[in-house]
């Protein structure tokens, strides 16, 4: 049950949107690393890369490209051997499937990321600057951690049970995201400028000065 409905929370168009691009900018940044001999900085720009938060699907590729052309410059010392990170099995997964892929995974957490606005270590034990592999991804000492799992059950049962009772779609979903939209706390009240009340539709239903995009249902 739970594997069925994190995978179909994992395709769900939001998720994926964000998961393949995800993906391709961790496919980008592997294929640098491979051809590179800088691994530390590497790992830096990697962090960068994929952290930065907010609207950042232009920002992510764009740092993914400057990624790539800086390791291509670093291309002529001495051969790369990369350091495995977050490889499977993995050994402390309680929500997530636990025979999710690693590209899956690294997507969801960097989907999680995002959608906080955080890095890796908001969530997990390891020092910013060192190499990934150095993190211990599978420690629950950081409280964040363990709050985002249970978010994430929240999550899977709002988009199980509760979202397509409500509206009778089975598709309706929330994320991470649709909450805290790059932020670690969400906004509970609309922002100050935010006006008291919607007008009221207009008694006429026919406009004195058709607007433009009213033009085809005024003629
Ligand atoms: C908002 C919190 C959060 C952030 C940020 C986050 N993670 Fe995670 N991560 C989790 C949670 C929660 C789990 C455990 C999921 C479960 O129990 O099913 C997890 C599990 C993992 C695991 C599996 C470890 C194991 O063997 O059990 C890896 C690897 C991992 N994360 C890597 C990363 C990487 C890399 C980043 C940064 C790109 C990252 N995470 C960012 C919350 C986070
Ligand atoms: C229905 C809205 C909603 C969704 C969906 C949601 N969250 Fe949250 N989250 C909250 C609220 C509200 C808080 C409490 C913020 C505060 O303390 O003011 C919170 C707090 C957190 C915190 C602790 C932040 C802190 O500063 O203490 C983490 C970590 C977190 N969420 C992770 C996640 C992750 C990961 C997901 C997706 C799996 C997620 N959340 C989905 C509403 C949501």
């Amino acid at each position: 049950m739970e594997l069925l409905e994190t995978l179909a929370w994992i395709e769900s168009s939001s998720c994926r949107r964000a998961h393949t691009t995800a993906y391709a900018v961790v496919q980008a940044v592997n294929d640098a690393v491979r051809r590179s001999t800088a691994y530390t900085s590497g790992t830096a720009n990697h962090c960068t890369a994929v952290m930065h938060p907010g609207p950042s699907r232009l920002a992510v590729v764009a740092a993914a490209t400057t990624f790539g052309a800086s390791f291509a410059i670093a291309q002529t010392a001495t051969p790369f051997v990369q350091t495995p990170f977050a490889m499977p099995p993995y050994k402390n997964l309680r929500v997530l499937s636990r025979d999710i892929t690693r590209p899956q995974l690294l997507g969801t957490m960097k989907f999680f990321s995002q959608s906080l606005g955080v890095r890796c270590t908001y969530c997990h034990v390891g020092t910013e600057g060192q190499p990934l592999s150095a993190f211990d991804f599978v420690s629950d000492a950081k409280d964040h951690k363990v709050i985002a799992r249970d978010m994430l059950r929240l999550v899977l049962h709002l988009n199980a049970e509760h979202l397509p009772a409500i509206t009778g779609l089975p598709d309706a979903k929330v994320s991470c995201f649709t909450c805290h939209r790059g932020a670690t706390k969400p906004l509970t009240d609309p922002p100050p400028d935010t006006p008291n009340t919607v007008p009221p539709p207009t008694a006429d239903p026919a406009p004195k000065k058709p607007q433009p995009n009213q033009a085809e249902a005024v003629s």
